[in-house]
Parts: C-alpha cells; sequence; structure tokens
C-alpha cells in the first residue's frame, strides 16, 4: 500500500496492491498516460518510469518530491505554517482549537490560508502549493480557468499521519530513472520507440463518476482512448486499465462492451453515500482490465 500526502482525487491507493499483484515481473518500464500522482508507478519496484498528465500541476508536485529530500519538504511546509500562522497541531497539540461538530481546523486557518492562497496564486512557489494541498478542503488540486488555485480551506492541518505519508511518498520516488511529459493522451511521443518489454498503464478520468478532471472527459475521449489500446494490443504491447464500469446506479455500457475481449479483475465496494437528508449504500463496480 502507498498513500500520498496530498491524496489526489482518483489516486490509486485504494486498489494499489490488486494492480500490483497483476504487474509482470519482467517489465522494464511503465509508461503511465494519466499518471496524475503515480501512486501505482511509485508503488512498483520498476526503476524506469515515463509519467504523463494535460495537468502541469500535478506534475509539478510530483517533480518537487523527485527532487527534494522530504525532511526538507517537511521543514519549508513548517516554516510556511509558522509564517502564515496556521495551526500545527502536530506540535501545539489540540487543546487550543476545539472544534465544533464538522468544522474541525477550518475556522482557524480559513484567514491565513486564504492569504497564503493569494500569495501563492501571485508566486506560483511549489513550497505553498503543498501546503494549500495540505489544508485545503479535501486535498483537491484545483485550479480556475485564470490558472489561479481556488480550493477553499478544509478541516485538517499537518497531522503525524500526512508527515508519515510525505515521507513514504517522498522516498518512492527516489533511485528511479522518472522522465515526465504534460501531452494530450492522444500524441504520438507517447506510444513512440517503446520497447516491447515496457507496460502501459492508464487511468483515465472516468466517464460516471465525478472529478474536476472528469468535465473534459467525453464519450469521443473514451473511444479514442479504446482504439489507442486496440493499437497497443495489435502490435504486442501490454496494458493495464483502471476504470470504473459501475457506480451510484451509472453504467458505462461501451466499456463493458469493449472490455469483453481482455481479461478483467472486478473490484467491487460498497460505501456509504451521506448527504444531509438521507443515507444510503452505493456500490461501485471497478475494473482492471489487462491483455496477458
Ligand atoms: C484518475 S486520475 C489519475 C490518478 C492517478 N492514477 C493517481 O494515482 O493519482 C486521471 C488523470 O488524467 C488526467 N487527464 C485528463 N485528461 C487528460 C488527457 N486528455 N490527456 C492526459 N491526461 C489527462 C487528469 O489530469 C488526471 O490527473
Amino acid at each position: 500500500m502507498l498513500y500520498s500526502p496530498i491524496n489526489y482525487q482518483g489516486n490509486k491507493s485504494r486498489i494499489v496492491d490488486h494492480l500490483l499483484a497483476v504487474l509482470p515481473q519482467n517489465v522494464t518500464s511503465i509508461h503511465e498516460i494519466f499518471c496524475g500522482s503515480a501512486v501505482f508507478s511509485f508503488a512498483s519496484n520498476v526503476h524506469n518510469l515515463f509519467l504523463n498528465d494535460i495537468n502541469t500541476h500535478i506534475t509539478d508536485v510530483v517533480r518537487y518530491f523527485q527532487n527534494n529530500e522530504a525532511d526538507d519538504i517537511i521543514d519549508q511546509a513548517d516554516a510556511i505554517i509558522a509564517q502564515y500562522g496556521l495551526t500545527n497541531t502536530f506540535y501545539e497539540g489540540k487543546e487550543p482549537y476545539p472544534e465544533k461538530k464538522h468544522e474541525g481546523l477550518s475556522r482557524y486557518n480559513k484567514e491565513a490560508f486564504n492569504r497564503l492562497r493569494n500569495d501563492y496564486n501571485t508566486d506560483k512557489d511549489i513550497a505553498k502549493l503543498f501546503v494549500l494541498l495540505i489544508y485545503g478542503f479535501n486535498h483537491y488540486l484545483r485550479f480556475n480557468a485564470k490558472d489561479e488555485f481556488n480550493v477553499p480551506v478544509g478541516k485538517v492541518d499537518f497531522v503525524k499521519t500526512l508527515r508519515d505519508k510525505t515521507r513514504e511518498y517522498c522516498q518512492a520516488t527516489k533511485n528511479r530513472e522518472i522522465t515526465i511529459t504534460n501531452y494530450d493522451f492522444r500524441r504520438d511521443e507517447l506510444y513512440r520507440d517503446v520497447e516491447t518489454s515496457a507496460i502501459y498503464y492508464f487511468d483515465p478520468p472516468y466517464l460516471i463518476t465525478q472529478a474536476p478532471y472528469n468535465l473534459f472527459w467525453t464519450e469521443k475521449e473514451e473511444i479514442d482512448l479504446l482504439h489507442i489500446i486496440d493499437a497497443l494490443n495489435d502490435s504486442g504491447y501490454r496494458f493495464i486499465l483502471s476504470n470504473v464500469v459501475e457506480s451510484n446506479g451509472k453504467h458505462n455500457d461501451l466499456l463493458d462492451r469493449w472490455m469483453q475481449q481482455y481479461n478483467v479483475k472486478h473490484i467491487y465496494r460498497q460505501y456509504l453515500n451521506a448527504n444531509y437528508r438521507k443515507k444510503n449504500l452505493g456500490h461501485a463496480d471497478e475494473v482492471i482490465i489487462t491483455n496477458f
């Protein structure tokens, strides 16, 4: 199991052990086309990683971990936390900050968080972005059309578990050969001059679930992707695709029909769907599709 401290939406920590279980031993490189925080690649012991994501902000964060030691990342975060007067209950304890129900630490941090967010949107300092991801609502990484980070304050601060995850995730980026690109998944360069001992890993936005990056994912993108994967299969490449065929009563018929030609591992999951009015049990059918 590998967790990242930024808990990027759609990251594969929850199913990473299932993914590692299908990863063949003799793979010489992983080409992760929708890498996000690249939890699967970093959880593997494969040395050569080719990480691609259209979103430069998430790959900047990955690079920040790759190029820095965990102690320095944590020290820099603590310095920014102190500079802006954010809570730091790891050192201060929780007593000074009695929490009202559902609010967590948000009311203590709101003003300082907004100042930090304004400053980050001016200077785009990556260490500040890391602190914003820790203190931001649900650790979301979201920018508006003007390329401004626009997530509101969240409920937690830099607690021990997030410090531990920072160390663990940072360590996982070390001693690797990593190439990062920011292409659309259809770019030829991603599929050129790749040895057949490599493996492709695809974890695209999902047609039937919600995340900020899913907004731009339509049936057209889905069909283009499935064509690319079929072509890789025809050329003798191995691939892994993770996706969701059923979630919250929605079904991805297109994917369901297409995946019948390959090997499919189902991971069924139940989760509590809670809103202010009612609570009900949702279920999801997450799939890992391979051609080997
Ligand atoms: C489900 S997330 C991947 C999460 C990742 N597996 C992890 O562990 O964090 C899907 C990713 O696809 C990226 N994406 C969306 N559209 C894309 C496109 N057209 N080309 C390349 N990447 C894209 C998003 O920015 C997002 O990071």
